[in-house]
């Protein structure tokens, strides 16, 4: 009797083992990462609905490789260091690539353990151009980069505001310094810049630093950074009875900016984002679906949409995990989704991606002016 209690619970761990061997080998996980709480949680949550509907789509049609997709969720909270310990977990859960993250902050630091562990990392938002720049061959992004946002917003003061003084504020991060560095640069002697300088990410009063602001007079007032301190930033220069101008980039572009600001203090701030995907035929469907089921597209939840079929459509054609055959695969093919068509550089940046001025209209955001 003893032999065969002993014998049966064998056979049954055996079981147990093997029968959560198959279930493992049954999915292929890929990670989604991005501030899923916090004051940017919105821009996690717009990834993580884009990703979902992509998850969905190829799983009813059978998933990739025979397989079902799962999606391993990661919160960075906006934050480097979360960023990395966010990375690592993902990695350790058997994630086979990744969309995310979105700051830059974040994906520059989370990029060196997805080169580690030797996976594809995606990211549809991350703009600074170091995150490409590393010699990482995993490493892509289907959004543009601050060097061409930071000069389309210049060539746009230069050519069309014709102004001839800014003030330039920056959140002191990777991307909001950067892009508000690239702006400067590329602005060069054509407005003189009475202000620069930095605030610091979660403050919540910045009347001090408007008010010696104002004293300088400035035209127009260029942020660096992203929606949370953009609407404050706007809304207390209204209460200090400032009426100049702001211009931000493509992290302000999102209705929570005009909800901090209020529609009155948003009302004329430019943009420096991509076009406006509604324009792109392809996107029809997915955009349909999105508004169904989450009602508005966040700036760039078509972005974590398609960077998700990218990754699995090259997994597809890869016909395996392996991510070093991936990543190969992702610099060779040609992708056409509801962006249109994407090729990535050697260095993983689209080819091509043309920013364009948009204007904050009645609470609204509309394009407003192109090269
Ligand atoms: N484009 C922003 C960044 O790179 C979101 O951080």
């Amino acid at each position: 009797m003893r032999r065969f209690i002993i014998f049966l619970t064998v056979v049954l761990s055996l079981a147990i083992l093997f029968s959560g061997c198959k279930k493992k080998e049954d999915v292929i996980k890929v990670g989604i990462a991005g501030p899923m709480t916090g004051a940017q949680a919105k821009m996690g949550t717009d990834f993580k609905n884009g990703v979902t509907i992509a998850m969905e789509e190829w799983n009813s049609k059978g998933g990739v490789l025979g397989k079902k997709i799962e999606i391993i969720v990661g919160d960075d909270a906006a934050d480097p260091k979360q960023a990395v310990s966010v990375a690592n977990k993902i990695v350790n859960e058997g994630a086979v690539g990744i969309v995310g993250h979105f700051n830059s902050s974040c994906s520059i630091p989370a990029s060196d353990v997805y080169n580690r562990a030797g996976i594809p990392m995606i990211t549809p938002a991350s703009t600074n151009p170091q995150l490409t720049e590393r010699g990482y061959r995993g490493v892509f992004r289907v959004c543009g980069r601050d060097d061409q946002q930071g000069k389309v917003g210049a060539d746009f003061i230069r050519d069309k505001l014709k102004i001839k003084k800014v003030a330039i504020i920056h959140d002191k991060t990777t991307y909001g310094q950067g892009l508000a560095d690239e702006f400067k640069k590329h602005l060069g002697s054509a407005a003189e810049v009475v202000y620069y300088g930095g605030i610091t990410q979660g403050d919540k009063d910045f009347k001090t630093v408007l008010t010696s602001i104002k004293e300088k007079k400035p035209e127009l007032i260029y942020f660096g950074g992203i929606y949370p301190e953009t609407g404050l930033l706007t809304k207390q220069a209204r209460e200090i009875n400032m009426a100049v101008p702001f211009m931000s980039g493509d992290g302000s572009i999102d209705p929570k900016f005009v909800e901090i600001a209020g529609d009155k203090s948003a009302e004329g701030t430019y943009l420096t984002f991509s076009p406006d995907p509604k324009n792109i035929p392809a996107a029809k469907g997915f955009i349909e679906k999105y508004n169904a089921r989450f009602g508005e597209l966040g700036p760039y939840s078509i972005y974590a949409y398609e960077a998700m079929n990218i990754l699995l459509a090259s997994i597809k054609e890869s016909g395996t995990t392996d991510g070093k055959v991936v990543i190969e695969k992702l610099h060779s093919m040609e992708f056409s989704g509801a962006l249109g068509k994407i090729k990535f550089t050697e260095k993983g940046d689209v080819a091509g991606s043309p920013y364009v001025i948009w204007i904050t209209k009645n609470g609204k955001f509309e394009e407003y002016w192109k090269q």
